[in-house]
């Protein structure tokens, strides 16, 4: 009889749920029994659990980790008028909630070693117009925060993280999302710490902004049917947050476990010197939301992989300034070129908890049969 080959998915939450089903079942059920669906005790509760996980005072629940950005500047009293600074090598939701405030994106090039915002170029971005910086964590790596909080407290800007990839991630031992004015996450499934549907959390240490957000992301109620302003529908699920409580008092152990998967990947990569791995910052804890590796061969070897049963991953193909979403402001080829060589080179890896070091290995032993055929 011939063994199948070892197939290795890109990401698996179905061994994470059998792992914790008892507890996540029983959680969302007695949200059932009770019938609180919206704004409970479960929402609450994550709320504190969260902010103390984080190291802040306040976190609030919304529907999702673009409102999350998106009540933050907000409640930071951006819009029209405004520019915001961010990168152009992120998920378009960090764009999307810029704009949609009526502010206008302003972007900067990224580091080629973090793939995080390129400091030094941060005040060349900087007019009489500019109200905030939007660092992104990018893959679960923390941008370089002091310089940026140094650069925005000099210019009087907020700083709105985007946190979405990076929970439990450290910057000098803080957590991320608890350096600037706000930090935004995401709990989108398969987030490093994922809701069985979509969910999101602002965590600040300003009882100003989370109670802004509290109006916001309820009609602009301060109490039912009294509307301070007019708001928007974006609350947390009470059955998300069920299942978010339970998985939280996990995420250490999960961020561990990518860790150690990240380090196997490191090992085993180290003699192929096609393949960039990955560089951890000397101030960072990095949490590999995802693990990206750096080669001109991409898309060969992405396909290579793929026929071999080996789920790989592009984030993202075509940095933002180039899309069409975003030829209103102009930019071309060329504007930002550590972005479009990242975005030309970049492959994301099979990265979760469960994987084990057989899969990392038949992963790399690919990789490696690759370069030496190609
Ligand atoms: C960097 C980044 N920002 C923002 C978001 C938006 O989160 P959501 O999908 O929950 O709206 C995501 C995730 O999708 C993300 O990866």
């Amino acid at each position: 009889m011939r063994m199948k080959a070892m197939e290795v998915p890109f990401f698996d939450l179905t061994q994470q749920y059998r792992l914790i089903r008892d507890e996540v079942n029983a959680g969302a059920l007695q949200v059932m029994e009770d019938c609180r669906f919206v704004l409970g005790e479960d929402v609450n509760s994550f709320e504190r659990e969260f902010a103390s996980f984080c190291g802040t005072e306040y976190a609030v629940g919304v529907a999702n980790g673009t409102d999350a950005l998106r009540l933050a500047l907000l409640s930071c009293g951006i819009g029209r008028g405004n520019e915001v600074i961010t990168v152009p090598n992120t998920f378009i939701a960090t764009t999307e909630a810029i704009s949609q405030t009526g502010a206008k994106v302003v972007f900067v090039d990224v580091n080629l070693s973090t793939y995080n915002i390129e400091v030094s170029r941060i005040e060349g971005a900087i007019n009489e117009r500019t109200r905030a910086i939007v660092p992104v964590h990018l893959f679960g790596q923390p941008a370089d925060m002091d310089p940026i909080m140094e650069i925005a407290r000099k210019y009087n800007l907020e700083v709105v993280e985007d946190a979405c990839q990076a929970h439990g991630a450290e910057y000098k031992g803080k957590k991320v999302g608890s350096i600037g004015d706000a930090g935004c996450f995401s709990f989108y499934p398969s987030k490093n710490l994922g809701a069985f549907g979509d969910g999101g959390m602002v965590i600040t240490h300003g009882n100003k902004i989370a109670a802004k957000i509290e109006i916001l992301r309820d009609h602009g109620q301060l109490r039912k049917y009294q509307h301070m302003v007019e708001g928007y529908n974006s609350r947390l699920d009470e059955i998300q947050a069920a299942i978010l409580r339970v998985k939280l008092r996990r995420l250490d152990g999960w961020n561990k476990l990518r860790r150690k998967n990240a380090s196997i990947y490191n090992e085993f990569l180290e003699d192929v010197d096609e393949a960039v791995t990955p560089s951890e910052a000397e101030y960072a804890k990095h949490v590999y939301h995802l693990y990206v590796i750096r080669t001109r061969r991409r898309d060969e070897l992405q396909e290579w992989l793929k026929s071999k049963g080996i789920g790989a991953g592009l984030h993202y193909p075509i940095p933002l300034h180039l899309q069409k979403a975003y030829e209103n402001l102009g930019h071309k080829e060329g504007d930002f070129p550590v972005a479009e060589e990242c975005a030309k080179q970049i492959l994301s890896l099979p990265m979760f908890p469960e994987l084990t070091r057989e899969e990392i290995e038949k992963v790399v032993s690919e990789i490696k049969t690759f370069f030496a055929r190609h």
